[in-house]
């Protein structure tokens, strides 16, 4: 159908209860791979890439790879910064066309956080597109685009929400809730009763990072609890590169760079599709 921004797909995702994902990508064969799934799937879906992934592809290539892989798809896309570490690289994207970007400035003071996150606010609705904040710090489980491994968490604090979502008028939030980025070492222990007073005092579509890993009942009841969209990165690239290992091993004097890579696509696209299904976005197109 179209690209569009965060903000429509996450309110029909809301109103309907499901999520939406949202998977990291850097490059072609990976971005394929989302695509063709969510096809299959007839699932709305966020394709999204952090600083490092944008610098890796150049955000105007990124751009125009998606918009022109998604043209003529029965489905509806958008094209997200994750994790933004500053205005001028949300600003940026908007130059390069994306229609949503994510401020992260939750290690920043409250007051700080709020400020600059405002300021993003201000120059992405006037270019129509729809702004992600960030409350309380998601920490890493494992080095990852989006942080180092190591980085401690801290749980964001339900009043801390209220106003940062009444003062610095985001569109969705990321809220952080026991989750973590990478491949957890023991099941994650989300904290649903936090979860549940966040969407009472906030009402605007919850995110939640650090979807690798996060079971099938934790997901169906974060979605029950105000969750709209969930971010998946490290899985999908486990499936690739694992595929990669096995492949090369098998065919070790193979040159052929396109028959090399598409068991990996093939993977991805399979965990894709194991995921679109988990946030219950399938046939939601
Ligand atoms: P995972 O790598 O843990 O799936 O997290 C992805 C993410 O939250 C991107 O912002």
């Amino acid at each position: 159908m179209s690209i569009v921004t965060t903000k429509e797909l996450l309110a029909d995702a809301k109103a309907r209860h499901y999520a939406v994902a949202a998977f990291n990508t850097n490059n072609l064969e990976y971005t394929q791979a989302i695509l063709e799934a969510a096809t299959e799937m007839k699932s709305p879906v966020i394709i999204e890439a952090a600083k490092s992934e944008i610098d890796y592809m150049n955000g105007f290539t990124f751009v125009a790879m998606v918009r022109t892989l998604s043209d003529k798809l029965p489905i509806n896309v958008a094209i997200h910064l994750d994790h933004g570490p500053s205005y001028d690289e949300a600003v940026r994207c908007l130059n390069y066309g994306f229609t949503s970007v994510m401020y992260d400035g939750s290690r920043l003071s409250l007051d700080e956080n709020i400020r600059n996150t405002q300021k993003v606010v201000e120059a992405a609705h006037a270019c129509g597109v729809s702004v992600e904040g960030e409350i309380g710090v998601i920490g890493q489980a494992a080095d990852s685009p989006e942080g180092k491994k190591g980085e401690s968490d801290a749980l964001a604090s339900p009043v801390d929400c209220e106003r940062f979502v009444k003062e610095s008028g985001v569109d969705c939030f990321a809220a952080a809730i026991g989750n973590a980025h990478g491949l957890y070492t023991k099941k994650p222990k989300l904290d649903f009763d936090r979860l549940s007073d966040i969407e009472r005092r906030t009402h605007v579509p919850l995110v939640l990072h650090g979807g690798t890993g996060i079971p099938l009942e934790d997901i169906k009841k974060a979605i029950s609890l105000g969750v709209a969209k969930i971010n998946f990165s490290t899985i999908m690239r486990q499936g690739f590169i694992e595929t990669l290992r096995k492949t090369l091993e098998e065919n070790p004097g193979d040159l052929d760079l396109m028959k090399l890579l598409t068991p990996s696509k093939l993977a991805m696209k399979a965990i894709a599709i194991q995921h679109l299904k988990m946030c219950g976005s399938d046939g939601k197109a």
